[in-house]
């Protein structure tokens, strides 16, 4: 797929915060016991035929960069795992020695999405979902069927 990606500027600041509001509640998401404001961290917008196709956010500690939020806003047509190849990229580019990220337990369908494309399992941080309600307390109870309890890190080396 032929998406056109670039860093987030001022001028897309307005669509970013939309994409994140509508995907995790609010501009603010908590991973690790930290919560961040993802809207004004540094990211990637994937674009395809003009239309915003996805929003990659990350933070940047070190030679560790944490993929904060990823959200297709056209799902399955390969705009995620394009923004994730930019980032590997800008990453390995950067020196880093870490690409890592935490998600929980219920969303299936990122651990699958994450391992297929190369992320390992490094860690399960068990009831760590309660801990972020405590700064969170939008964070829903269940997802799909399943209690959000847990959070599962994973990474690479890029
Ligand atoms: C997880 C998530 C980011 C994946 O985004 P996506 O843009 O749909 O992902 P992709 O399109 O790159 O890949 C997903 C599937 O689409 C299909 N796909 C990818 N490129 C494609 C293409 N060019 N043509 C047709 N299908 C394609 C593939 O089936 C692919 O899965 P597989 O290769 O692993 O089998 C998305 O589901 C999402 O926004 N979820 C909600 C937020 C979230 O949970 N984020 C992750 C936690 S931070």
């Amino acid at each position: 797929m032929p998406f056109e990606i670039w860093p987030i500027g001022p001028a897309d600041r307005e669509v970013v915060l939309r994409v994140l509001t509508d995907s995790w509640g609010s501009p603010i998401v908590v991973g690790h016991g930290e919560a961040m404001d993802a809207g004004s961290l540094p990211g990637l917008l994937a674009h395809l035929d003009g239309a915003l196709a996805g929003l990659v956010t990350y933070a940047v500690r070190g030679r560790e960069w944490e993929v904060v939020t990823l959200d297709a806003v056209i799902p399955g047509r390969g705009a995620a795992t394009a923004l994730l190849g930019a980032l590997r990229q800008a990453a390995r580019a950067a020196g880093a020695t870490r690409l890592w990220l935490v998600t929980t337990n219920d969303n299936t369908h990122a651990l699958r999405f994450y391992q297929r494309r190369g992320f390992d399992l490094v860690a399960l941080h068990r009831n760590a979902v309660e801990r972020a309600r405590a700064l969170k307390p939008s964070i829903p109870a269940v997802s799909d069927g399943i209690p959000i309890a847990h959070e599962l890190e994973l990474a690479l080396t890029p």
